[in-house]
């Protein structure tokens, strides 16, 4: 006779037949379902590929555990992470969660909201799979408590190549910001289809106008950009500062004028489809033209911020095990399919990264991130990104974006430099890691 059929697993209705002497009834209610609950923020069409096949790595290996994906939409976190900060200050955190490696992190683990995982490490031989740079970012005090799934690069232009050949302008020249705007002015020119606003920007969510402004600040030097990070850069006067605000506003009188209504997606799309020629982003838009269908080489292209050929910035991405999860073991299985060879060789490939691991299967892994990973390896300077977590504390971070958006609109350079070195002064406190990126 069938009482109740709550059919949770195999191993449950084993259980169940055994107690019952063959008879299909359930005596007690099924225990709650085995569940995995992550929150991140990749919405985008590129982005939500890579999520999904990343999770689907996961349910390979670990059947038995539904996942319940919670993303908040909002590029590099602008939403997500006040929405993380209230779950994870109520206690409620979820198994695990993305967010940036470095100065991302250290709020939480100051606070005690992070497990140290370095047994997890150990057990994974991840010490050895991991660069330096990559092991220190995820590292506070000598233990580990995130695990990195990617290398991002932030200091790339996207091209729409047809528009460039068009004008017959040289991609591989533009490597000073003098050249870019020169070869913006030909796009503008009367020879083939004249494009008013050559450079796509869309700064929903404000992050984007940081992102630019971080890669103009990396061009001054990597010795600039290492006292800014250090918070050293405090003073209005600075010429460096003052330059690469200037440059930013020379940027800004060749941008769409529609940006305050575009996200990055969207304004990667106007690359995509020619309505624009140019888009400073980091190389989650390679998933975009992944999406698209686009090849690389072909229809699009890409070459490093002016100014910072041979540098590699850094966006990486990582999960951690936050204190009191509903699933901690599942929680681990999950840090450890980001942290594996397959988990990475999944998920990077079509979001655009480079796997953090040092052991990547480089045949996984289209013509844009072969080059890529080839860049990473000759880089002469690596530097962790600012608009994406890892380079400045938060204090600072979360000022930044409005300076940068009020910036967008005055176009005040002054103002600017004195918004930002008051509030490089204001965190003072915060600055608790010396970055040396030489
Ligand atoms: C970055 C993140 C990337 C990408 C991007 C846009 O902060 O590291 O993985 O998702 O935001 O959302």
């Amino acid at each position: 006779m069938v009482r109740t059929a709550y059919v949770v697993t195999a191993a449950v209705i084993i259980t169940a037949l055994v107690v019952g002497g063959g008879a299909w009834y359930f005596l007690s209610p099924a225990p709650p379902a085995d569940v995995l609950e992550i929150y991140h923020w990749w919405t985008s069409g590129g982005e939500k590929a890579a999520i999904d096949a990343l999770v689907d790595v996961f349910i390979d290996e670990y059947p038995d555990t539904a996942v319940i994906q919670s993303p908040v939409a909002g590029g590099a976190g602008y939403v997500m992470k006040a929405v993380m900060k209230s779950l994870v200050l109520a206690g409620e955190a979820p198994d695990a969660f993305q967010m940036h490696a470095g100065y991302e992190g250290k709020p939480y683990f100051d606070a005690g909201y992070l497990e140290a995982i370095s047994d997890l490490w150990e057990e994974e031989e991840w010490e050895d799979a991991f660069p330096e740079v990559v092991r220190d970012m995820v590292n506070f005090e000598g233990e580990y408590y995130a695990v990195p799934v990617n290398i991002h690069r932030p200091n790339v232009v996207w091209y729409n190549k047809p528009l460039l050949d068009a004008k017959g302008i040289d991609p591989t020249t533009l490597t000073t910001w003098d050249k870019f705007f020169d070869a913006c002015e030909t796009l503008r020119g009367p020879q083939g289809p004249p494009l008013e606003y050559p450079i796509a920007l869309g700064d929903v969510g404000k992050w984007t106008d940081t992102h630019v402004l971080e890669q103009i600040i990396a061009g001054e030097g990597i010795d600039f950009y290492e006292d800014w990070i250090n918070g050293e850069v405090t003073s209005a006067t600075n010429t460096k500062l003052l330059s690469a605000l200037e440059t930013f506003k020379t940027y800004l009188g060749y941008v769409n004028t529609d940006h305050s209504a575009l996200t990055w997606d969207e304004a990667i799309k106007r690359v995509i489809t020619g309505d624009a020629a140019f888009s400073v982003m980091g190389d989650w838009a390679n998933g975009e033209f992944y999406v698209a269908n686009k090849v690389y080489g072909t229809d699009y292209g890409t070459f490093p911020t002016p100014g910072t050929s041979g540098m590699y910035g850094l966006v990486i991405d990582c999960f951690q095990h936050p204190k009191g999860v509903k699933h901690p073991e599942n929680s681990l299985n999950w840090l450890r399919v980001v942290g594996s060879k397959e988990g990475q060789d999944t998920f990077n490939p079509i979001k655009g990264s480079i796997a953090a691991r040092l052991d990547a299967d480089e045949t996984k892994y289209g013509a844009y991130q072969k080059a890529a990973i080839a860049d990473f390896k000759a880089a002469t300077y690596l530097y962790p990104s600012v608009a994406h977590g890892s380079g400045a504390p938060e204090a600072f971070a979360a000022e930044l974006d409005d300076i940068m958006s009020a910036f967008v609109t005055n176009k005040d350079v002054s103002a600017a430099a004195a918004a930002l070195t008051d509030a490089t002064t204001d965190a003072s406190d915060d600055y608790t890691i010396v970055w040396s990126l030489d």
